[in-house]
């Protein structure tokens, strides 16, 4: 075992492994739970030895502590989707965002729009051929992985043996660090009787044997509650959390009418608790490829009656979506929104879902609204909205005028902010509507 000698010639520990980047270096860390603790650690408690490190990361769930004020002479964020640990840096000036759908990130760094010098992941420990598994974090990692000058490795015998795409062999790797801590979890949201509501909206629209995505959270969570009756249910999602779980146990997932990848779920990356992370250890069921490929609007169309659900924070009369901003005020990201909008929208039966809640603040301001707020980002275009989803039922826009898919939207708004949303509609259509019954009468 050839492998076995080069990976004891590798091993380092964090620090060492840390002192390894040079400063000027762009450095991507491994994506959301299967983030590299170690190593990034390390290179923070040793700040001062550095200047002019680049960081790019989408969804951090570590500490983030190289967003930090006191740590910008050293290191500058530059962050795909902004998070609870980098939402203030970026308004404040003391980190970066880079506008970019997740499908496209492999190709930021393959075309060299964003030269990777240091790649930083984690990885599973490695298999009798010296094959290593990206386990819960495939998506970007292994794509910047693959284009790194310097690849540092944490092994972690927690780290799940994810199938797919998904493997690194010691050879491609420059330095190994052992580690051995628990993965990042995030617990099963509480779901409200708003968001039942919805769930219940979305399932009446879901056919038996159609191919979903969603992303994390409560909404995606009460989908997935409502889908009990249905039948050979199939997933190719970003990424999937606890919550496919009861409805694989329950025979409800099978995806065995699925046109692409039968009888697998196809994801990019895992986020949940050590259950789900235990499930997808090994498991043939599941298969993890890059971002690339499974974000691919084309591979995704490619799943007859494919299914996306997606949530935002605004929506204007025209159907325009901002799911990312509020203001100017960068809140996430894209992700793989219009990736997957796009992707069902191709497909053959496909369907594309905005699915929220009809208020926000606890019930103050109406996710329905006139206009988007001044300065806020468009996610999704109203030309690629198909259905938005409230708990107040359901609003087709696909082949709808604007006067009919502002109506439509009006109709499944909170009742309490009905009355301001059909003052706007009519100081924009009235007019309009009354030439167009006079036209109709007269010729
Ligand atoms: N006006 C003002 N504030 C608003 C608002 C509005 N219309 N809508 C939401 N907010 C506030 C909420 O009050 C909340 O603030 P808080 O954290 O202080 O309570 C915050 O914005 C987030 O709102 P909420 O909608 O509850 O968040 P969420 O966790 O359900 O996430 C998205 C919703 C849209 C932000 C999230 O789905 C996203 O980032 N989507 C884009 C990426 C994507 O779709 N990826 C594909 C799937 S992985």
């Amino acid at each position: 075992m050839e492998w076995l000698n080069l990976y004891k010639e590798k091993l380092l520990s964090p620090r060492e492994a840390a002192f390894k980047i040079k400063n000027g270096s762009r450095v991507v860390i491994g994506h959301a739970a299967g983030e590299p603790k170690k190593v990034v650690e390390a290179m923070v408690n040793e700040k001062d030895k550095y200047s002019g490190i680049e960081i790019v990361h989408m969804i951090g769930m570590g500490l983030g502590d190289y967003v930090k004020k006191e740590n910008n002479n050293n290191f500058r964020h530059n962050s795909f989707f902004a998070g609870p640990t980098t939402r203030e840096a970026i308004a404040n000036g003391n980190a970066d965002f880079t506008p970019c759908f997740f499908s496209e990130i492999p190709r930021m760094f393959r075309d060299d729009y964003l030269t990777v010098d240091v790649a930083i992941i984690q990885v599973s420990s490695p298999d009798k051929h010296g094959f290593c598994s990206f386990g819960i974090s495939n998506d970007y990692t292994k794509p910047a992985a693959e284009c790194a000058k310097l690849v540092i490795a944490e092994v972690n015998p927690n780290m799940p043996r994810t199938l797919g795409d998904s493997f690194i062999h010691i050879n491609d790797i420059d330095y190994i660090v052992e580690v051995n801590y628990e993965l990042i979890e995030i617990n099963k949201s509480n779901i409200t009787d708003t968001e039942k509501a919805i769930g219940k909206n979305c399932a009446s629209i879901i056919e038996n044997g159609s191919t979903l995505q969603f992303g994390i959270g409560s909404i995606p969570d009460a989908v997935l509650m409502c889908l009990e009756n249905k039948k050979d249910l199939g997933i190719h999602s970003e990424m999937i959390s606890d919550g496919v779980l009861n409805l694989i146990e329950k025979g409800v997932i099978t995806n065995k009418r699925k046109t692409i990848h039968k009888n697998k779920i196809v994801v990019s990356f895992i986020m949940g608790t050590k259950k789900i992370y235990d499930f997808v250890n090994n498991n043939p069921m599941i298969e993890t490829y890059p971002v690339d490929y499974v974000n691919d609007p084309n591979i995704i169309s490619k799943n007859k009656n494919m299914v996306a659900i997606n949530s935002c924070i605004q929506v204007d009369l025209m159907g325009q979506i901002a799911s990312e901003s509020i203001g100017i005020k960068q809140f996430s990201g894209v992700g793989g929104q219009v990736d997957f909008i796009r992707g069902a929208n191709m497909s053959d039966g496909g369907k594309s879902i905005i699915a929220i809640p009809s208020t926000a603040k606890n019930g103050e301001v109406s996710r329905i609204v006139p206009f988007l707020e001044k300065g806020t980002a468009v996610t999704t275009s109203r030309n690629d909205i198909q259905y938005i989803v409230t708990e107040y039922g359901i609003a087709e826009l696909k082949g709808k005028s604007l006067k009919e898919r502002a109506r439509a939207l009006i109709n499944i708004a909170h009742p309490k902010f009905r009355a301001e949303l059909i003052e706007e509609w009519e100081k924009r259509f009235k007019k309009e509507f009354d030439y167009f019954i006079y036209y109709k009468i007269h010729k």
